[in-house]
Formats: C-alpha cells, sequence, structure tokens
C-alpha cells in the first residue's frame, strides 16, 4: 500500500489494514455488530442492516492488499448472506443495498461469484416488491401496505443503486425505472427550500399523497439529522453517475452545499445540524466519511479537481480526529460516531452513542479507496 504524494495517508491505510485484521481475529466467524460497546465490537450474527458493510470493509482490504485471506473471508460471508435473501431472514425492510451492494455485488465485482451475483439478484428483487405504486415509492420499514408505516426515509438512496445495478446486469429495465421513480419521489418529499432534508415522509396509503415529513433519529421533525443529509450527498452522487440526471447534480450539489456550510469550526459534525460549535451533544463521525465517499465520487464523475481535494483534507480530518491508531483502544476504524440518540423531540432510543459503527467504519476505508485510486468504482 503506497499512497505516493498524501503524507498521512500511508499512516492511514496501515492502521486501517491492523484495524480489520483486529476486528476479523476477534469476531472469528461472526459479524460486527450495528455498534461497538465502548468502542470494542463482540462477535455478532448476520441479522441487522449493517452487516454488508462489516463485508465491505473486508472487500476493500482485499483489494489495498491482494492479501487473499480477506478474499476467502469475504467469500465465506456471501454464502452467509444467499441463505439470508433466500430464506428471507430479518429481511421486512429496504436495506437491500446496504446489505448485498458491499457484499455480494462486490463478490461478483472482485471475484466473479456466481453466489454474490444470484443473490444480489434476488435481494434487488425483494426490494421492488417494496414499491408502492400509490405514492411510488419504496416503504421503508414494516410489512409491505401497513397504513402505520406508510412512508419512505432518505437513507434509501443508498438502496437504489443495487436496483440500477441490477438492470444492467439482467437487462431488465424495471429495477431501474422503480429506482428513477423512487429518487424522483424522495427529492420532491425530503428536499427543503433551505437544501436541508427530511428524514423520513409520510404518505395516504390510499391516494398516495405526500402528507408530512417526520424524523426519526434526528433532533426534530424541522431539524437536519447529519447522517441523513449525507446519505442524500451520496445517494444523489450515485443516482448521477447511473443516469447523468442534471436534477441528481442539483441535489447533490444543495445537500452538500449544506452540508459544508453548517460543519463546525472543529469539522467533525455533530449527529444533528442542531447543535453545532460548543455544544456537547456526541459528534457523528460517519455522517462525514459518507459524505467524503459522495464527494470523492462526484469529483470522479466530473474531473473536479477541486471537489477532490476539499474531500481529500476533510478525510484528513476524520482520520486526525476520529481514526483508531491503537488497536489496544478499540477493534473499529472510526470513534465517535452515533447510531441513534435520544432527545425529548424524537422517537428514537439511546443506540451506540460516541461508539464506532460498523457503517462509519465502511466508509472510512471506501473513502482511503477512493482517495488512494482515484477513479475507482465502489460496490454501490
Ligand atoms: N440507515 C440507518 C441509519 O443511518 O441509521
Amino acid at each position: 500500500m503506497d499512497s505516493g504524494c498524501i503524507g498521512w495517508l500511508d499512516e492511514a491505510l496501515t492502521c486501517a489494514r491492523v484495524q480489520t485484521r483486529k476486528a476479523i481475529d476477534d469476531l472469528g466467524n461472526g459479524f460486527k455488530p450495528s455498534h461497538s460497546t465502548d468502542n470494542f465490537y463482540q462477535p455478532s450474527g448476520n441479522d441487522e442492516w449493517t452487516n454488508g458493510m462489516w463485508t465491505g470493509e473486508i472487500n476493500i482490504m482485499y483489494e489495498l492488499t491482494g492479501d487473499d485471506f480477506f478474499k476467502q473471508k469475504a467469500l465465506e460471508h456471501v454464502c452467509s448472506f444467499k441463505k439470508r435473501i433466500d430464506s428471507l431472514y430479518c429481511i421486512n425492510n429496504h436495506d437491500m443495498g446496504f446489505l448485498y451492494s458491499p457484499s455480494c455485488v462486490a463478490a461478483y465485482k472482485l471475484y466473479n461469484s456466481g453466489t454474490g451475483k444470484e443473490a444480489a439478484v434476488a435481494a434487488a428483487g425483494y426490494l421492488m416488491s417494496r414499491f408502492q405504486e400509490k405514492g411510488r415509492f419504496i416503504q421503508a420499514w414494516g410489512p409491505v401496505g401497513d397504513r402505520n408505516n406508510y412512508r419512505l426515509i432518505i437513507d434509501c438512496l443508498m438502496n437504489i443503486p443495487l436496483l440500477f445495478w441490477a438492470s444492467s446486469i439482467t437487462g431488465d429495465p424495471r429495477y431501474g425505472r422503480v429506482a428513477m421513480a423512487h429518487f424522483d419521489t424522495s427529492i420532491n418529499c425530503v428536499l427543503r427550500d433551505d437544501d436541508s432534508t427530511f428524514h423520513t415522509y409520510y404518505f395516504d396509503p390510499d391516494t398516495g399523497m405526500p402528507l408530512y415529513g417526520v424524523t426519526h433519529q434526528g433532533n426534530r421533525n424541522d431539524s437536519a439529522w447529519s447522517r441523513g443529509q449525507a446519505w442524500g450527498i451520496y445517494g444523489s452522487a450515485l443516482a448521477y453517475r447511473y443516469t447523468g440526471s442534471a436534477r441528481a447534480l442539483e441535489v447533490f450539489n444543495r445537500t452538500l452545499d449544506f452540508f459544508l456550510r453548517h460543519l463546525p469550526a472543529s469539522v467533525i459534525p455533530y449527529w444533528d445540524f442542531d447543535f453545532s460549535d460548543g455544544s456537547s451533544e456526541p459528534r457523528d463521525s460517519s455522517a462525514l466519511a459518507i459524505a467524503v465517499c459522495g464527494m470523492l465520487e462526484m469529483a470522479d464523475d466530473l474531473n473536479d479537481a477541486g471537489l477532490r481535494a476539499t474531500a481529500v483534507s476533510l478525510c484528513e480530518t476524520l482520520f486526525k480526529k476520529c481514526a483508531v491508531k491503537d488497536p489496544s483502544i478499540s477493534n473499529g476504524q472510526l470513534l465517535h460516531g452515533v447510531y441513534c440518540r435520544k432527545t425529548p423531540t424524537n422517537d428514537a432510543r439511546n443506540r451506540g452513542v460516541d461508539e464506532c459503527n460498523t457503517w462509519g467504519d465502511y466508509f472510512y476505508v471506501e473513502a482511503l479507496k477512493r482517495i488512494i485510486s482515484p477513479g475507482w468504482r465502489a460496490y454501490w
């Protein structure tokens, strides 16, 4: 792993490799759970929305090192993901992209895994089954059609690339059509005039009319949840890559502009943009890692050196302030994330507050890979 001219990157890549290896040693055949406890992950099953990103971290480590140890481990995971979709085990939500893109699409792209391809196409099929014609969106949570769950969430912008991929791999344009319909509906609802975003948006199950935005993991309904804003940035960058849509580019620019304008002077965002310098609220490092990947994706697509330089500088800060550099303090990659934070004005519960989380670890190593290999195509 030779990073050429970026001084901090060699150390970052070395630390990242040590951390992935340590986590594999600690977890054995288990998966990382969604978040750490006191900065250490304990072995967990393949039963959350986050498992694909642990496999994705291993895949990126294979690409960075060429070490077959990582490839074998990732391929073991693919068998587990195939079983999971075949038995529909813990598959009652829209998180198919988070689960199957960094694991099974990646295994197909990297190792030509037929099992990976089959599992990912099956997961795309399941995601299609959650599309609601009334409202034209993919239902995020709960039984399909459930009146109390008739809503989309911004996070799903990271699930629809699986549909674009499925169209390209099967030749069936219906996946891509659903992806684009969901993208358009989402953006028409969640993007506010000030370029911040709602986390979730309800629809009338009888008429499909958009009703109102509500938060689940943000501070309050009208605030900008940092990670949701980051899902908007990266999700629109990926929609732009697949479709070249001018609307996707506009959404990328607007969501990114809001994100960058509201970063604190200390750079690492608080978990909601309601909070800034001087607040005692925790940060969410994962939000910055996601946004950096979206910026690097778009910088490649537009050949925009300025955007790339900004993203690299943000990633350097992430490395300096949040990356684990000593395996005795954590078996994760990125400290100071927040999964959910309970406040008087949301319906979340405290979970993974000021901890490592699986997706923060993944997007951080994805960012490192993107920085060392400009033009690299991610698994999404
Ligand atoms: N996609 C769920 C989350 O960001 O917490």
